[in-house]
């Protein structure tokens, strides 16, 4: 009998996809199978230290995540992290908004734990599915003695929920860390790392969460996403504060620069106390900040990632 945990929690998305023909790597729908088939499904070695233990927390189509399932995730992860016998926890998940639960967990509970996200870009059905194998390599990372904090494990590589972004419509390794690299990889169950484990000593020194509050969808702060573009101007901007907006990520160009009449906008905004976040487009690299800025910069985080910064500040 092991009595050491691994728990595995499934959210949905295209690893739990499935497809009318093996041929289908498109045309399937996402969320279908149960984390229980999901994990029936792995190799099991007999001597594996570590007992698997599965959780349905939700069942979607990531591009329909939301607060209440970001709520119940962020409760019942909690709730894991909280038992002794737990080493870890891996988390399913549809790859289209993975980057923002990551990010979302890491600056709510900064766990002393490892929880790995893990992924497919094919469905369950299709000829050579890729989830399985995440899947392995997820509880190779979850059951690594040492391993903390929130990771996203795909295609073999682990990547930390800071930087890691969805780059890749298709591939199998859709994912990239960008100018950090990746913080390691996984090759046949060992972990090759290059980088320490993520930790942020401002989220320990917060104490512990309270996920009641996130449980309800209402007590959410409204926080809206805009781009700086050729062309741009007021009209959005003025139209959100109108409606009641709290905070705002603006997606600059380059070095976080914003068309005048955008930025005279968010000044506007800001002055109204609207919470003003300034991030950019670009891919790779951060915005550097220059003497006088009149509105902060994201530290180096993407616009979605920024949003949920700002949502959790906003929540206090
Ligand atoms: C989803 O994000 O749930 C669907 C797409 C995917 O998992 O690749």
């Amino acid at each position: 009998m092991k009595n050491r945990k691994i728990v595995i929690l499934g959210t949905g998305g295209t690893i739990a996809g499935t497809a009318s023909g093996v041929g289908d790597n498109l045309g399937y729908t996402a969320a279908q199978l149960g984390i229980e088939q999901l994990v029936d499904a792995l190799p099991r070695q007999g001597n594996a230290p570590f007992a698997l233990v599965s959780e349905q927390v939700a069942q979607v189509d990531s591009k329909d995540m939301d607060f209440s399932v970001w709520g119940q995730l962020a409760a019942r992860v909690a709730h894991w992290l909280g038992q002794p016998d737990v080493q870890g926890i891996v988390i399913t998940h549809g790859t289209d908004t993975l980057e923002e639960t990551a990010w979302f967990l890491q600056v709510l509970l900064n766990p002393e734990k490892p929880v790995v996200l893990t992924c497919a870009m094919r469905p369950a059905t299709a000829l050579v599915p890729d989830g399985p194998q995440n899947m392995v390599d997820a509880v190779a990372v979850a059951s690594h003695v040492g391993a903390r904090g929130v990771t996203v494990v795909c295609a073999g590589v682990i990547h930390c929920a800071e930087d890691v972004q969805k780059v890749h419509t298709y591939r199998l390794d859709a994912f990239s860390s960008g100018d950090a690299g990746p913080l390691g990889y996984v090759e046949e169950g060992r972990l090759r790392m290059l980088r320490n484990w993520p930790f942020s000593g401002e989220q320990a020194a917060r104490g512990p969460v309270n996920t009641v509050k996130l449980a309800d969808a209402a007590a959410w702060s409204r926080v809206e996403i805009v781009m700086n573009h050729a062309g741009s101007g007021a009209s959005v901007v003025e139209a959100l504060v109108a409606d009641g907006v709290n905070g705002l990520v603006v997606a600059g160009t380059g070095n976080g620069t914003l068309h005048h009449a955008l930025e005279k906008a968010l000044l506007e905004a800001q002055a109204k106390g609207v919470r003003v976040v300034r991030s950019t487009r670009c891919l790779n690299g951060r915005v550097l900040p220059r003497a006088g800025d009149l509105l902060p910069d994201s530290q180096g985080l993407s616009p979605v990632k920024a949003r949920v910064s700002l949502l959790l500040s906003l929540m206090g």
